[in-house]
């Protein structure tokens, strides 16, 4: 039936759109919102579980003013996609990791989370609601964004009374415009998250913070913003919209999650990767010096997937890597690309049919 059915039918039956894609540019698609048919929405009380939720018409979301997310930043999203395979199926990678991620930063920030199944069943309602968005194969895929917030009053600071869960979602392309190597530069004034905070969560509140270094290094002429820790401040830490990785001879290291580095599902996906392709990965603190001195650096997460990085400034001192098809980061990224559409095989079972 049509984009106009109604919300009783859509509530019980699964949708199925007119057309196969809807009308989109998708040579051009970057990383920026596009204005889609559906999302999900449930709500809970403070101690109790989620209400079965439904798919509704996109659109604006009302709150109260002293919603727990507008005043105190209670809240946290997740970021995961959907691919169409060459040859048609609709792919989704690893979303119970994002449902566990979820319920993990939930308790961080004292809020009432859905269960992973719940979770992953909105995840496929807004992707199947939202079929004709999803890029054709190899075009980019479907960026899903759940969004867990505290939507209840509270004046103040406490837990708020009522969570809302959203998934949104719109076709992507590229994070970082076209796929040139990223120029990092190594931001020593601010940093992204310290000892003992929320920066190992994908809470929202760890983002507004990173918009004003990026914004300066983008004047620049840089990609982003590298981050290093608050303590030492010597040791890598990610990037505002991804993690870091080096690679120097056969070995591959990255910064350890220690409370301060979003566990990303790509990077640990890249670390099983790396691995079976014979790589050694070592996950530990890893120096900015060595980074300076690496053979080779790239960034991965859901958005920007894997990208390779040119250069490096830090302390005024430019590095530039090797560039080019036949990186490390290149062969990553093919497989793990192939193995989200399909492509490849997938052993590990980190894809879901829908
Ligand atoms: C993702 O990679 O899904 C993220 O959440 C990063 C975001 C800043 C775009």
């Amino acid at each position: 039936f049509t984009a106009h059915a109604s919300s009783a039918l859509r509530e019980s039956e699964p949708m199925v759109r007119y057309e196969e894609y809807a009308d989109v540019d998708w040579n051009n698609l970057g990383f920026g919102l596009t204005r889609t048919d559906y999302m999900y929405k449930a709500k809970c009380t403070l101690n109790n579980t989620f209400e079965q939720g439904q798919v509704t018409d996109y659109g604006n979301v009302e709150l109260s003013p002293a919603a727990g997310v507008l005043n105190y930043g209670q809240g946290i999203f997740e970021g995961t996609k959907a691919f169409r395979g060459q040859d048609g199926r609709i792919l989704l990678f690893r979303p119970d990791q994002n449902a566990i991620r979820m319920q993990i930063g939930a308790e961080r920030m004292c809020m009432e989370s859905p269960s992973i199944q719940q979770f992953v069943d909105a995840v496929k309602q807004t992707a199947i609601a939202n079929k004709r968005w999803i890029p054709p194969s190899g075009k980019g895929s479907l960026y899903l964004r759940p969004l867990l917030i505290g939507s209840g009053p509270t004046l103040g600071i406490s837990p708020a009374p009522e969570y809302t869960f959203l998934v949104y979602a719109s076709p992507v392309g590229n994070y970082f415009k076209g796929t040139a190597p990223l120029n990092l530069y190594v931001n020593t004034e601010y940093h992204r998250a310290t000892r003992g905070g929320a920066g190992g969560v994908k809470s929202i509140t760890n983002y507004a913070p990173v918009i004003k270094a990026m914004l300066r290094a983008k004047e620049q002429g840089f990609s982003d913003v590298l981050y290093l820790d608050s303590v030492h401040k010597k040791y890598i830490e990610e990037v505002s919209s991804c993690n870091i990785f080096l690679v120097k001879g056969n070995t591959i290291s990255t910064p350890a999650t220690v409370g301060t580095i979003l566990e990303g599902i790509t990077r640990k996906s890249i670390i099983d990767i790396a691995r079976d392709l014979g790589y050694k990965v070592e996950e530990r603190l890893v120096a900015v010096d060595e980074l300076m001195e690496a053979d080779e650096v790239f960034t991965t997460g859901t958005a920007v997937s894997v990208a390779s990085v040119g250069s490096v400034t830090y302390n005024g001192q430019r590095v530039e890597y090797k560039t080019g098809d036949k990186l490390v980061s290149q062969k990553l990224y093919k497989t793990l690309v192939g193995i989200q559409v399909g492509k490849i095989e997938d052993k590990y079972n980190w894809v879901v049919e829908i």
